[in-house]
């Protein structure tokens, strides 16, 4: 078989992972065919760092001039999917698109129909998926251990400190990141509809940015702030801080000492919804991002028993009914730093598509309902209402 040709647009950080991953990997099974990023300084260190001899592109309408290219690894900031992906289904590549899919409704609906359009293959870069957590939450659930699911209770909670460095950063704006609703909460509801093999029908949110509101007395910049001994948010704490906050939030250069109060935001920080699944489940989650610790805990409560799961712990209480001990099921947690097993396990499922040319229709509704939830839930906070999810 011939190698895949692939090219990968967005030589960031997220385009390093997918460089690291191909490496490791058998010679022959996949040849960068071009590598794409709009700046050309970004794009001449990324290739001289790893060594890539692959043609150097500084825009994807010429990317899709080229006719030595099978798929593409899309890996462009949030809100910069929707150009390249439809560009790369019209040339006929077939798109691995990070998440989220798209930051506005219209964005993820013009990559579904561009996808459909082009009998190419659509895959996200849901991580989770290939967590064994939600492997084993994945075969119980659909094994019938719980019966038919009733309802599901999700936190996602983010540690205070990881929370605080995203509203320091692009994140806190919408129209870059969707919301972090969108931005954190998509790799849970897509396991949430991976899980179940149910889509989300109807929301109703409530919520907002409650924390990181204007802070009376408190000025634009620590620097210069008289309300510095109760805010944990302090930045002036000398060099530990500063490695920290670098260390949690990589390495974008912003103003880090920027008041997490008082700076302009418009994303939410807290939001607690519901959600009716179209196999009658109902959906309990929330999001904070104050949390003494980052975790995501989820429940599943069916007709014959519960399962609960924190996936930090990477351990499954299984409680049957009726009355039968509980199983507590250890799952083996997946080796290599950070999410190296889920990025490998990604990308070579995506290769195995390929190879097995396999459904073009799979995935498409899966790509758009991972972030119909968020943007469903954004609109029912504005407008006070329970708010239907329209299909693609
Ligand atoms: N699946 C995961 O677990 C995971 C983890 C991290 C990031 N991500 C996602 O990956 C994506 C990329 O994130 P990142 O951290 O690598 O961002 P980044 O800012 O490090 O890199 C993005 C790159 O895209 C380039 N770019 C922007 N617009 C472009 C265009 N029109 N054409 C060509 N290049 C363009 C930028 O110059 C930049 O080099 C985001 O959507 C992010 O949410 C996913």
């Amino acid at each position: 078989m011939n190698p895949i040709r692939l090219a990968l647009v967005g030589t960031g950080g997220r385009g390093q992972i997918y460089v690291d991953v191909v490496k490791r990997m058998p010679a022959g099974r996949v040849v960068w065919a071009a590598m794409c990023d709009r700046n050309e300084g970004v794009l001449n260190d990324f290739c001289d760092r790893n060594g890539l001899t692959a043609p150097r592109i500084l825009s994807v309408e010429e990317l899709v001039r080229r006719n030595d290219i099978d798929a593409v690894l899309i890996c462009t900031p949030d809100s910069i999917h929707r150009e390249p992906a439809v560009a790369c289904f019209e040339a006929g590549f077939h798109c691995l698109v990070e998440k989220p899919l798209a930051t506005t409704p219209e964005d993820a609906r013009a990559i579904c129909r561009a996808a459909r359009r082009s009998g190419k293959l659509l895959h996200l870069g849901f991580v989770f998926r290939y967590d064994p957590c939600i492997l084993k939450l994945r075969e119980l659930v659909a094994g019938g251990a719980i019966g038919r699911v009733i309802a599901c209770i999700t936190h996602d909670a983010i540690g205070w400190f990881h929370g605080s460095t995203y509203m320091r950063r692009w994140n806190r704006f919408r129209k870059f990141s969707g919301d972090m609703l969108l931005h954190k909460g998509c790799h849970t509801f897509d396991v949430i509809n991976f899980i179940t093999g149910a889509y989300p029908a109807r929301v109703a949110a409530f919520g907002g940015t409650e924390v990181f509101q204007p802070r009376e007395g408190a000025a634009s910049h620590c620097h210069a702030c008289r309300l510095t001994d109760d805010c944990i948010y302090y930045t002036d704490q000398g060099p530990e801080y500063r490695e920290r906050f670098y260390n949690t939030a990589g390495p974008q250069v912003l103003p880090e000492d920027m008041c997490v109060y008082n700076n302009e935001k418009d994303s939410t920080d807290t939001v607690s919804l519901t959600a009716e699944f179209t196999n009658g489940m109902r959906l309990s989650y929330t999001l904070s991002m104050v949390s003494p610790q980052g975790r995501r805990r989820m429940t599943f409560i069916g007709t014959r028993g519960e399962i609960r799961c924190d996936m930090e712990e990477y351990r499954i209480e299984y409680w049957p009914l009726p009355d039968r001990p509980v199983d507590v099921i250890e799952v083996p947690r997946p080796t290599g730093t950070g999410h190296q097993h889920h990025d490998r396990a990604l990308f070579s499922h995506f290769l195995e598509r390929l190879e097995q040319g396999d459904d073009p229709e799979r995935g498409i509704l899966d790509a758009y309902m991972s972030g119909a939830i968020p943007f469903a839930a954004l609109e029912s906070l504005q407008k006070g209402e329970v708010v239907a999810i329209p299909s693609p």
